[in-house]
């Protein structure tokens, strides 16, 4: 018999995929990732905001699998950049060296104010019939760097300076960047979430 509280991560960016589970581990759900369904296609993000985004790619996964999924939508914002690049942050050039290319064009010369800058993840459950069961969100705020610094994580990580480590997010280990980071924050939630036991009779539900 298979374990009824199976949760399926609905992501294909494998950096995204490794930190989530990494910050799912413990849990008492088995965790699996989209690698397991190569037929499902996540659709276009067309929400306008980070929820209805995660919403929609962990709805259409579980409605393509029959699982509980667990989404997230996520982005850099830059206040002086009017929120860019935001719901875009993915879609603003094809790989993280364009991306970063695009970001430190736009600060070239900004004073420190205009630097200031936050990573926002909003994380969705949906069940197998695709209804959102629970979403969380999480912030941190930094510096856009002048220029990148660091190997590590993913994605705007090497331009994005967090003060009180007086590191990049890229020179900080995964741990230390799960402890503080937007991604860490909104699983954390939905880690207290399951641990009050409102998620583990929710995901039982789905073998009876
Ligand atoms: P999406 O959530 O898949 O739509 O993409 C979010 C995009 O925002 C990623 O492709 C990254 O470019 C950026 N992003 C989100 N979270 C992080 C992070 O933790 N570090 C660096 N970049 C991130």
């Amino acid at each position: 018999m298979t374990d009824p509280r199976r949760l399926l991560i609905a992501s294909q960016n494998p950096g995204k995929a490794r930190e989530i589970a990494a910050l799912l581990k413990g849990l008492p759900v088995q965790v699996r990732s989209l690698a397991d369904f190569p037929g499902v296609v996540l659709p276009e993000e067309t929400g306008e905001t980070f929820a209805a985004n995660a919403a929609l790619k962990a709805a259409t996964v579980s409605r393509a699998t029959g699982e509980w999924a667990l989404a997230d939508d996520s982005g850099l914002v830059v206040p002086a950049l009017e929120g860019a690049p935001g719901l875009h942050s993915a879609r603003v050039a094809e790989t993280d060296e364009g991306r970063i290319a695009w970001l430190l064009e736009r600060m070239a010369d900004r004073p420190a104010p205009e630097r200031e800058a936050y990573f926002v993840c909003v994380v969705v459950l949906t069940d197998p019939e695709g209804k959102v069961r629970g979403t969380w969100e999480g912030r941190v705020e930094g510096r856009i760097l002048e220029a990148p610094r660091g190997a590590g994580g993913f994605g705007y990580d090497p331009v994005f300076f967090y003060e009180s480590a007086g590191r990049s997010f890229a020179e900080m280990t995964r741990e230390e960047k799960a402890a503080v980071s937007h991604r860490g924050q909104a699983l954390r939630q939905f880690r207290a979430a399951l641990s009050a036991r409102a998620f583990p009779q929710l995901l039982e539900a789905q073998g009876a």
